[in-house]
């Protein structure tokens, strides 16, 4: 459960970042197998330009660990307190931010693609990364704009060219206007962190030409009262099964990695 101090930021600020909230052994499970994911040609894997993998869809649906992870209660409970009922997966992708070669994320906002894309009511989904490498100042950290969360859903241009992958982007100007106002972040720290932050904040990355990767899992959990309307996407990018989420127990994640260490013992 969040204590009232973290409540009152996440609503003020817009974000909240808990560092160290899994352990190495859990995130290298989920870290192992992500990799092993990247290398299936499968639809769900989204490449680069430069055939890199970009992002992995719904490894929640194929894959024991990464579905123990969308059904862990760290995870849940915080949001159903925040929202005040239960919430089913609207999305789930692990972004690889390869090595040298992992592209940007222009400047956007979530909500606004499950708006104009899903028709998903509300701003009352929650997006929530959990750090599977390092994520340094370097190697295109995820940026926020603090408080831009509180401007509504903002203009914004559909962009199908500057990468991969198609995105609901804001001009400079704005930026420049939200970032005069709430500043920029960029809550870096070891794997097993965990940053929520809510649907209309203005976030982005910078490309990677580090040789360190930099990925990440993230998850938007929706209230199953604002289920989506009108879906045009795959269901594997945008879910329509709305069935409410029932946490696992707290252990069950360290189990399944404890048993994934000694079978590559
Ligand atoms: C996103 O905004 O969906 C991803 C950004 C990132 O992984 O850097
Ligand atoms: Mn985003």
């Amino acid at each position: 459960m969040l204590a009232e101090h973290q409540v009152r930021q996440y609503h003020e600020e817009g974000y909240l970042f808990l560092p160290e909230t899994f352990t190495a052994e859990e995130v290298a499970v989920l870290r192992s197998e992500a990799e092993a994911i990247y290398r299936q040609q499968r639809p769900e894997v989204w490449r680069e330009k430069s055939g890199a993998p970009r992002t992995a869809f719904a490894a929640h649906t194929y894959n024991e660990a990464h579905a123990l992870l969308a059904h862990h209660p760290r995870m849940i409970r915080p949001i159903e307190q925040l929202f005040g009922e239960q919430v089913y997966m609207h999305q789930y992708k692990i972004n690889a931010k390869a090595s040298f070669t992992g592209d940007v994320w222009q400047w956007h906002q979530d909500y606004g693609t499950w708006a104009r894309d899903d028709g998903m009511p509300e701003p009352r989904a929650m997006n929530i990364a959990v750090f599977l490498d390092e994520v340094m100042p370097i190697n295109g950290p995820l940026m926020l704009v603090p408080r831009s969360h509180t401007q509504g859903v903002l203009t914004a241009e559909h962009d199908i060219s500057t990468t991969s992958y198609p995105l609901w982007t804001l001009d400079e100007d704005m930026v420049t206007k939200l970032v005069e106002q709430g500043g920029i972040v960029a809550p870096t720290g070891a794997p097993g962190g965990l940053l929520l932050f809510h649907g209309n904040l203005v976030h982005g990355s910078a490309g990677n030409i580090t040789p360190y990767p930099r990925k990440i899992v993230y998850l938007t959990l929706n209230a199953v009262s604002n289920a989506i309307r009108k879906p045009t996407r795959p269901e594997w990018i945008a879910h329509t099964d709305f069935t409410p989420i029932v946490a696992t127990d707290e252990a069950a994640l360290t189990r399944y990695a404890q048993r994934f260490r000694q079978a590559a013992e």
